[in-house]
């Protein structure tokens, strides 16, 4: 059955797309759209009214149908017809991409006030595909249409309507788009009978500026306003077949592939919560232990869902402090126009900071963020279980210590996992939930559930030394160090990487974070005396010797003063010191190596974590890298950059580097066991599914 139906009310005809769940436009439906026209334009109908089955409009183009050659009829052929006819569209729910595209080719737009409307097309690495680039300009002007379309914001259907995209905002868009009198429907004009936009080169110039800084590193942002600045000087026709080459261009770009990639990867992630063999339970209420950096984060983003907060600290001085934090946080809310100043009173007052367990109330579950030691955890744990219900979920934001120890000896333990969170909590999209070897069915969905209403990324991992991304981090850190005692320095690795894309390179984010915590976790390690591990003695040197501790303490691998960060003093010394002691002879690294090097070790280390079943899908591991730990979103994450190389030539890599350091490296055994079977990471990836 075709997903497009029409019927006819007196002379007009509505049209519906009918595609669940979200109306995409595939084959099938411009098939379907382009048969309807026929059927309209066959009985005569004066007006033809669009609009999709359930709550959606229409969510675009069916970004699968990207990886496979055009499939005819094509939509700039279908909405080139729809625009000679007296269409009007109304907008329903969501119009997105080809979905906007569509009700931009028709001569009248209606829409319900909740409708979310944009063309996202660069987020997922091309530009419009269907006029969107030439018909946008000639409703909103060029201005407007440039920042809507290289940023791919979406707007509400109010929005729209000052923007001069939206004729009317009706709560029945349908009855409005019918009732419309023929008067003000013969009024309407579609784009193609509009005057041509304005040029505006300021505007092409600034949102240039624009992508250039939020977009680095991107083509799509760049490609689109090209084509939106041509609007304004070349004849739609022509304009339209330059867009359509370039849409045709860019979707096979490695840059585009990357985009879809993590765009399937984020739903697979929102699935995996429906497929618990349990139900989530509602979580109302929360206790958070410790106010430092992470609890004050994480009790500000519960209390910004409805779960009303308690927060446990050790002293009157140690709240004090913590009320500070999550005052600040209201404050800087405040400032970024988020909240009012009335609104971040009403928070504080909310979050109840107490010391000590006596009275607390019966939450539905805990989660703590006191200091990264072990002992400090369990004794935690137990002041929990001793002071909660017996059903309350109780988590740990530990960064690295092994979660099933915390737990040991608590009643209960199904109810037990982590929740490690990223800093700044309230901000950072991604969420590891860690099965314990005792966690439930129940506790994990509950987690996974409690991730959606905070609109995170949710990735489930199982318990090892820093789980996924930690241990990932671990890796590559190390890595890097191997590259400073073999010649490079630290500003230039992290030039490199940035360069790469890396939202920051490996030693400004430990400046950031403090030298003394990496310090303390090799400590607890004690790689100085781990025989089967490259022990480079320079991060330890930084701390002991010269104490320098980053940021913090204005002196790191850089110094802080007022301007832009320097590489810091005595750091290139120490670093060739150490080079000349272990009778290293430094030689020069191109920015070349330093990437492919460093981006091999996560490729690899995130191959052994897949391996030993710590992450359950490739994807999971570019959705922790992307989103935790600032990997281009538009290079898709280490896993998909993995299957970019070609597993046959990672592995020859990974045997050059273990021919001249079989310490730091060796070939994974999955890598070796996927190139046998010819399957790629992409290929799990579809398993798990
Ligand atoms: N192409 C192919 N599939 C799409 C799609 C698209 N453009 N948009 C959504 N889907 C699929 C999702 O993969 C998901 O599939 P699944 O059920 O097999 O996992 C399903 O539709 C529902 O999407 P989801 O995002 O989980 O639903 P939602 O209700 O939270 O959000 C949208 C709906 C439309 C707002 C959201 O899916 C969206 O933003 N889509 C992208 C729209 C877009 O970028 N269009 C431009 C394409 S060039
Ligand atoms: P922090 O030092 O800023 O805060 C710790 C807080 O815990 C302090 O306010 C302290 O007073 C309180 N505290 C200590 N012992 C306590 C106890 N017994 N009962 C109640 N409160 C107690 O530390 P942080 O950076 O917020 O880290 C907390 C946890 O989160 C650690 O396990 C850390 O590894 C983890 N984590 C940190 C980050 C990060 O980037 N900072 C990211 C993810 C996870």
């Amino acid at each position: 059955m075709s997903p497009v139906s029409s019927r006819m009310q007196q002379s007009t005809c509505i049209v519906t797309i009918d595609n669940p769940p979200v109306n995409v436009i595939s084959a099938a439906v411009r098939q379907g759209l382009s048969d309807a026209l026929d059927a309209a334009e066959a009985v005569g109908a004066t007006r033809i009214v669009l609009i999709g089955a359930g709550k959606t409009f229409c969510a675009g183009a069916d970004a699968k149908e990207f990886d496979l050659p055009p499939v005819p009829p094509h939509l700039p052929d279908v909405l080139a017809r729809l625009e000679r006819l007296p269409t009007i569209a109304a907008i329903n729910g969501v119009a997105l991409g080809g979905g906007l595209e569509l009700a931009l080719a028709c001569r009248g737009r209606i829409a319900a006030p909740g409708a979310a409307l944009g063309l996202p097309e660069v987020t997922l690495g091309v530009v419009p595909g269907a006029g969107g680039t030439q018909r946008l300009p000639r409703l909103t002007g060029v201005a407007e249409a440039a920042a809507l379309i290289s940023e791919g914001r979406r707007f509400k259907a109010a929005e729209g309507a000052a923007l001069g995209v939206i004729d009317e905002v009706a709560e029945d868009p349908l009855a409005a788009a019918i009732a419309l009198p023929d008067s003000v429907f013969a009024a309407m004009r579609p784009a193609c009978a509009r005057p041509d936009p304005a040029p505006d080169p300021d505007a092409i110039a600034a949102a240039r500026a624009k992508a250039a800084k939020r977009a680095r590193g991107q083509t799509a942002p760049l490609a689109a306003l090209d084509l939106v600045a041509e609007s304004a000087t070349l004849p739609l026709n022509n304009g339209l077949a330059r867009e359509r080459a370039m849409f045709l261009e860019l979707r096979k770009q490695p840059q585009a592939r990357a985009l879809r990639h993590l765009f399937f990867a984020e739903r697979a992630a929102q699935a995996r919560a429906k497929r618990f063999a349990a139900p989530p339970r509602e979580l109302r209420s929360a206790v958070v232990v410790g106010g430092g950096t992470m609890g004050a984060g994480i009790a500000y983003a519960l209390d910004g869902i409805g779960i009303a907060v308690t927060l446990v600290e050790t002293g009157e001085e140690a709240a004090a402090r913590a009320r500070q934090n999550i005052a600040g946080l209201f404050d800087a809310a405040v400032a970024r126009g988020k909240a009012s100043a009335k609104q971040a009173a009403a928070g504080k007052a909310r979050i109840t900071v107490v010391t000590g367990y006596g009275d607390l109330p019966p939450a539905d579950i805990a989660i703590e963020a006191v200091f990264e030691d072990l002992s400090v955890k369990r004794e935690v744990f137990c002041a929990l279980a001793d002071a909660l219900p017996d059903t309350a979920i109780l988590a740990t934001n530990t960064s690295y210590l092994d979660v099933n120890r915390i737990f040991e000896g608590i009643a209960a333990p199904e109810r037990c996992l982590g929740l490690h969170f990223f800093s700044p909590a309230h901000l950072m999209k991604l969420l590891e939930v860690i099965r314990a070897d005792t966690s439930s069915e129940a506790t994990l969905a509950s987690a996974f559930g409690l991730a959606a209403r905070l609109r995170k990324v949710a990735v489930e991992a199982g318990v090892c030394d820093g789980f996924i991304g930690n241990r990932i981090l671990t890796r590559y850190r190390q890595v890097c160090d191997v590259m400073l005692i073999e010649g490079a320095l630290p500003w230039q690795v992290d030039a490199a990487l940035t360069g790469f894309g890396m939202a920051m390179g490996p030693y400004a984010v430990q400046d950031l974070s403090g030298l003394d915590i990496a310090y303390a976790n090799r400590q607890r390690k004690n790689l100085r005396e781990t025989p089967d591990i490259r022990y480079i003695p320079i991060a330890d040197r930084m701390v002991e010797e010269l104490k320098r501790l980053g940021r913090k303490t204005g002196a790191g691998w850089y110094d802080y003063g007022d301007g832009a960060p320097e590489p810091g003093a005595g750091v290139a010394d120490l670093v060739a010191a150490c080079s000349h002691e272990a009778g290293i002879p430094r030689r020069a690294f191109t920015d070349e190596d330093i990437r492919e090097r460093a981006i091999t070790a996560m490729i690899d280390e995130g191959l052994r974590v897949l391996d030993e079943g710590i992450a359950r899908r490739p994807a999971d591991i570019d959705l922790v890298l992307v989103h935790g730990y600032g990997f281009p979103r538009w290079r898709g994450g280490p896993m998909h950059v993995a299957d970019a190389i070609g597993l046959p030539a990672l592995q020859d890599r990974i045997e050059s580097y273990a021919a001249a350091d079989p310490l730091s490296w060796s070939v994974p055994p999955l890598l070796t066991r996927l190139i046998a079977d010819g399957r790629s990471l992409a290929d799990l990836d579809q398993e798990e599914t």
